[in-house]
């Protein structure tokens, strides 16, 4: 697998409360950013209209919208996003859900990325959920069957991805969210990871919000990120 240019491995997470100030915060980060997220808050404020943009452009678009459906829905709805130009698209790691949104894609450059099991979730909330498995048994099972369907990678936190890495072998994507550099404020994020480290543990992709959105001058703090991601990759 090629390895892409630091640029296009930082994702910037527009987690922002409406269209303008995406709007905005695009504009600001210019070049210096080549790949944004869109979730699920923006996408209901009119998010999808600035992808398309986005993706006429030349960004890249990570639409985060974790589907899960019957098969039918899935595959209409991911067909969807690949004509309006996403790179990335989020899907639950549901066997049938991953099966329907793969033989969707068509000949689109659409990739495929699976949630394995949300990160707010622990082994007694699965317990309570009906699951037989705990979060580490159930991710790794996940991550294989999103292997066997054919998709193409996983939103995992830093942590998971070298004992993952292991399970899924070197051509999944693995994507990692909660991403600080050292020193940095961590918010809300209860298992954070520098870029680096992240990076030498097997992340092909960071996504990366607040340090980069809420930041005095959102421009080099993306800057900064990029370079320490090109120093690791080296
Ligand atoms: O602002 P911050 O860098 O913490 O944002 C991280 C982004 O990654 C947010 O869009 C968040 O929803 C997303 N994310 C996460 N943890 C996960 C999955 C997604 O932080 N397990």
């Amino acid at each position: 697998m090629t390895v892409p240019a630091a640029r296009d491995r930082l994702i910037v997470a527009l987690d922002l409360p409406d269209l303008n100030s995406a709007e905005a915060m695009v504009e600001r980060l210019g070049e210096a950013v080549n790949f944004y997220k869109i979730g699920l808050e923006l996408t209901y404020g009119g998010g999808l209209e600035l992808a398309k943009r986005l993706a006429r452009d030349g960004k890249k678009v990570f639409l985060d919208l974790k589907l899960h459906d019957i098969p039918n829905t899935v595959a209409r709805a991911t067909a969807q996003v690949a004509d309006l130009g996403a790179t990335f698209l989020t899907i639950h790691a549901y066997p049938q859900t991953m099966q329907a949104a793969r033989g969707a894609i068509g000949a689109s450059s659409l990739r495929l990325l699976a949630v394995t099991v949300m990160t707010s979730y622990d082994d007694n909330d699965l317990n309570e959920a009906g699951y037989r498995f705990g979060v580490r048994e159930l991710v790794a099972r996940r991550a294989l069957q999103a292997r066997e369907a054919g998709v193409h990678g996983l939103v995992l936190s830093a942590e998971e991805a070298p004992a993952i890495r292991k399970v899924v072998g070197p051509d999944t994507l693995l994507v990692t969210p909660g991403i600080r550099q050292s020193g940095g404020d961590i918010a809300d994020q209860k298992r954070v990871m520098t870029p680096a480290r992240a990076i030498a543990g097997g992340a092909d992709y960071l996504v990366v919000g607040r340090p980069v959105t809420q930041a005095s001058d959102p421009r080099a703090a993306a800057l900064a990120f990029t370079a320490e991601i090109g120093g690791a990759s080296k």
